[in-house]
């Protein structure tokens, strides 16, 4: 007997799963479900499109797919709008859910709600091409910008708005957005930081990348707390952030044409505007003895007309699946789904659906090894699906009206941004709207 199994989603803890699967030995069948028509997830719409070197981990999560062993169904949703949960059980003995943390969390600061006022999941998701995002169209028309966070991810938003369109040129991100950031009038970005400089959660690579710009200067605004010496913290990454911020406190502000200015002990209390984003309050914090972040009460505003929040996310619930809303992840044992303390047959998760929205790419793959190790172990206990057969589940997408992207599909619209790369002298080009991914990858006329 072939087991059949499905994951749905396919970002890094998917692939990590399908690939870990498929190398087990088990008789298993494995199909990768995601609801857009390209694979990889935050790879393609999250890691920042300069790095190009980090987006090429894909070799390794394209494996499963490349002989074939593994079903790729792109532009499939299941849930809400798509097909409901209870009804892809009836066609698997297991489903893997590895769909990430796509919801951005809130600051709960009045008028973060302001047009102008961004969650960067959605602002990400514009800049790196994601069909659900391409109306966005941030505010780039005041030369100041308010990024709230401490991680790697309010970096990412930092250098992408500080760096020169021209050397945005060179990396995948659509056309319009690479005119967007051409007629930038931002000039100075403000990242508010509501710890002190031996806190920052930012890998010391990143840090060191904002301070290497051509065109951009670091301004570090730290009170006087560097100069007068900071607690050494333990952790060595924290150690060499703390080396670097304590070489640039005293470096002169020359001329460059953008600032990212690091403000040390600031979280936002109120945005300001009338209708859309004009400035921003922030209140002076510290940092009491147990390590809590406590406001001090003295106020300052920032002349800002944007701002994005890079303070988290949350996992999206779908019905029929154990949901905490607290942690915005699935409540799991080692992988295995569970409700009320009991494993919920043939149900398992990955990645940050799993545990929540932290860890690099690499991250994930122990991750799924540990979640497919649990379903591997269950599967002679697996209830039979009523409807195992392919063609039923073919019949279902044709119910629904969904045509899916299949490998070679998807292999098409690859092909069609590569294409678009090279009229731009890039690697490829995204290709963002919807109508023309599906265009692209079903072999109809696209445009260059
Ligand atoms: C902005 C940003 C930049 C990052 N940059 C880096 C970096 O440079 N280097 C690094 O190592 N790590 C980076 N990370 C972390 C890394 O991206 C994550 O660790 C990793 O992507 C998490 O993998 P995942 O599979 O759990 O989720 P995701 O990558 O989010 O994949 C989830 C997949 O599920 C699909 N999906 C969601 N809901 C459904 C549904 N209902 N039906 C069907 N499909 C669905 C989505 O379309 C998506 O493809 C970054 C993270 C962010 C947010
Ligand atoms: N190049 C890379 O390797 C790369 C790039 C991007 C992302 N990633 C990874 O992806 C994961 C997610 O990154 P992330 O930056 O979203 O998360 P993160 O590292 O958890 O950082 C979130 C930041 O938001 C701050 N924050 C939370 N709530 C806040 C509030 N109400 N007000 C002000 N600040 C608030 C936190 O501050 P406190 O510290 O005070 O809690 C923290 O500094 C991380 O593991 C990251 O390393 C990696």
């Amino acid at each position: 007997m072939t087991y059949r199994i499905a994951v749905i989603g396919a970002g890094p803890s998917g692939l990590y799963a399908a690939a870990a699967l498929l190398t087990s030995g088990e008789p298993v069948s494995i199909e990768v479900l995601d609801r857009l028509p390209a694979p990889y997830g935050l790879v393609r719409y999250g890691v920042a499109p300069d790095h190009v070197k980090m987006k090429s981990v894909i070799r390794v999560l394209q494996k499963p797919f490349d002989p074939a062993d593994v079903e790729f169904l792109g532009g499939v949703r299941i849930g809400d709008g798509g097909i409901p949960l209870d009804e892809l059980r009836t066609h698997f003995h297991a489903i893997v859910h590895a769909t990430g943390s796509s919801l951005d969390r809130a600051l709960g600061v009045p008028g973060e709600d302001l047009a102008g006022s961004y969650g960067s999941g959605e602002f990400v998701s514009w800049y790196c091409g994601h069909p659900d995002f391409t109306g966005l169209d941030p505010e780039l028309d005041h030369p100041g910008v308010a990024v709230v966070g401490a991680g790697n991810v309010a970096l990412d938003v930092a250098r992408v708005l500080a760096k020169s369109a021209e050397e945005m040129a060179a990396t995948d991100i659509p056309g319009p957005v690479l005119d967007a950031l051409r007629s930038s009038a931002v000039r100075d970005v403000h990242v508010l930081i509501r710890r002190g400089p031996q806190h920052v959660r930012f890998t010391p690579a990143e840090l060191r990348q904002i301070g290497d710009l051509a065109d951009a200067q670091v301004v570090v605004h730290d009170d006087g707390l560097l100069a007068a010496g900071v607690e050494e913290p333990d952790d060595r990454r924290q150690k060499q952030n703390l080396g670097m911020l304590t070489e640039w406190v005293d470096r002169p502000v020359g001329d460059a044409e953008r600032r990212i200015h690091l403000r040390f002990l600031r979280s936002p209390v109120r945005v300001l505007g009338d209708g859309r984003v004009s400035g921003i309050v922030v209140e002076r914090t510290a940092v009491d003895a147990s390590g809590r972040v406590v406001g001090t009460g003295e106020e300052e505003t920032l002349d800002v007309g944007l701002v994005v929040r890079a303070i988290g996310y949350a996992g999206e619930p779908i019905p029929g699946l154990p949901f905490d809303e607290a942690t915005g992840t699935v409540p799991n044992e080692g992988g295995r789904v569970v409700a009320d303390g009991v494993a919920v047959p043939g149900a398992y998760v990955t990645g940050w659906i799993k545990r929540g929205p932290t860890g690099v790419i690499g991250t994930n793959k122990g991750d799924a090894q540990e979640t497919v190790a649990a379903l591997l172990a269950d599967l002679p206990t697996l209830p039979p699906p009523a409807r195992p057969e392919p063609e039923a589940l073919r019949e279902a997408f044709a119910a629904h009206g969904i045509r899916p992207v299949d490998w070679t599909s998807w292999l098409r619209l690859d092909a069609e941004e590569v294409r678009r790369g090279g009229l731009r002298g890039a690697e490829r080009v995204k290709v963002a709207e919807l109508a023309e991914m599906l265009d692209a990858a079903h072999g109809a006329t696209t445009t260059p």
